[in-house]
C-alpha cells in the first residue's frame, strides 16, 4: 500500500495544504516524479498527445492504459496513481465503465481513476464506487469532447455557466468522488466550486483557488518543442538539455572519441594469442 490515500488528501484539503499531481506514462518518469515527492501521479489520457504522437486523446484505447499504467504503478513506491478512463470505455454502459475500471486497478495496479464528465457520468461513477474503486472527476474542457466543444476552450465563462458547473461537481461529490480536476475554469469559477465543496480540487489553467495542481510531464519539462499550452509552466528545459546530448553523442561518434576502449572490455591474453593465430591462417 502506498503512502498517499483519500483520506490524506481530504485532510490536506482541510488544513489547506496544497495537492500536487503530475502525469506520467512510463517507469523512468514514474519514477521521478515519486521521489519528487508528488502526491499524486496521473497516468493521464494525455498519453495520446504527450507520447504517442496523436492529435487528441481519443485514439487512446484500454490497452494502452493498462500498458502504461503498469510501467507507472512498478515504480510508484509513495504517491497515490490515478488511471485515466480512455475514450468509449465508460460511456457505452455502467457495467463496461465498472469491468474497465476494475481493469486497471487489477491487471495494471491503479489506486484509482478518472473519467470526463457531469451529471451524464453520475451513474458510471456511482457503479465503479459501489465496487469499491476510487473515483476521481473531471470537470470544465473535457479533451474526450474536444470535438463537441470545437476546441480545447475555457469552460464556465459566464455566471450561469459557473453555477452549470457548481451543480455537476455536487452531483459528482455526492456520487462518491474523491477529487476533481477542474481544467481550463476561470479563476473565479474554480475558486467557487474549491469553496463549495468537501472534496479537493485539482486544477489545470483554473488558477491558484483550487486545492491542487496537475500539470502533463511533458509540458512543464520543455518536452513538447512543438508546443506549450498558455495554462503551463517550464519549470525546466530537459528537451534542450537532451538535445544537447544527443547531438554531442552524434559528434563524438562521427569524430572516432567516442567510444574508447574504456567502453568496452578486453580479451584475455591467451584467448588473444589463440585468435591471433587463427585470424593469421586463411580461412
Ligand atoms: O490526461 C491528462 O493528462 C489529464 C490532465 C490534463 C488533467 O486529464
Amino acid at each position: 500500500m502506498n503512502g498517499m490515500n483519500v483520506l490524506k488528501l481530504r485532510k490536506m484539503k482541510a488544513g489547506r495544504e496544497k495537492i500536487v499531481m503530475i502525469t506520467a506514462y512510463d517507469y523512468p518518469s514514474a519514477k521521478l516524479v515519486d521521489e519528487a515527492g508528488v502526491d499524486l501521479v496521473l497516468v493521464g489520457d494525455s498519453l495520446g498527445t504527450a507520447v504517442l504522437g496523436y492529435e487528441n486523446t481519443l485514439a487512446v484505447t484500454l490497452a494502452d492504459m493498462i500498458h502504461h499504467t503498469k510501467a507507472v504503478t512498478r515504480a510508484v513506491k509513495r504517491a497515490m496513481v490515478v488511471a485515466d478512463m480512455p475514450f468509449m470505455s465508460y460511456q457505452v454502459s455502467v457495467e463496461a465503465a465498472v469491468a474497465n475500471a476494475g481493469k486497471l486497478l487489477q491487471e495494471a495496479g491503479a489506486h484509482a481513476v478518472k473519467l470526463e464528465g457531469g451529471m451524464e457520468a453520475v451513474p458510471a461513477i456511482t457503479k465503479i464506487f459501489d465496487a469499491g474503486i476510487p473515483v476521481m472527476g473531471h470537470l470544465g474542457f473535457t479533451p474526450q469532447s474536444v470535438h463537441r466543444i470545437g476546441g480545447a476552450f475555457f469552460q464556465g465563462k459566464t455566471a450561469a455557466k459557473a453555477v452549470k458547473l457548481l451543480e455537476d461537481a455536487l452531483r459528482l461529490e455526492d456520487a462518491g468522488v474523491f477529487a476533481v480536476v477542474l481544467e481550463l475554469i476561470p479563476l473565479e469559477a474554480a475558486g467557487l466550486l474549491s469553496d463549495r465543496l468537501q472534496i479537493p480540487t485539482i486544477g489545470i489553467g483554473s488558477g491558484p483557488k483550487c486545492d491542487g495542481q496537475v500539470l502533463v510531464y511533458h509540458d512543464m519539462l520543455g518536452l513538447n518543442q512543438e508546443f506549450q499550452p498558455m495554462h503551463s509552466k517550464t519549470f525546466a528545459s530537459a528537451g534542450q538539455v537532451i538535445k544537447e546530448g544527443i547531438c554531442n553523442y552524434l559528434q563524438e561518434v562521427r569524430q572516432g572519441s567516442f567510444p574508447t576502449t574504456g567502453h568496452t572490455k578486453t580479451m584475455e591474453p591467451a584467448e588473444l594469442e589463440e585468435l591471433e593465430k587463427i585470424s593469421a591462417k586463411p580461412l
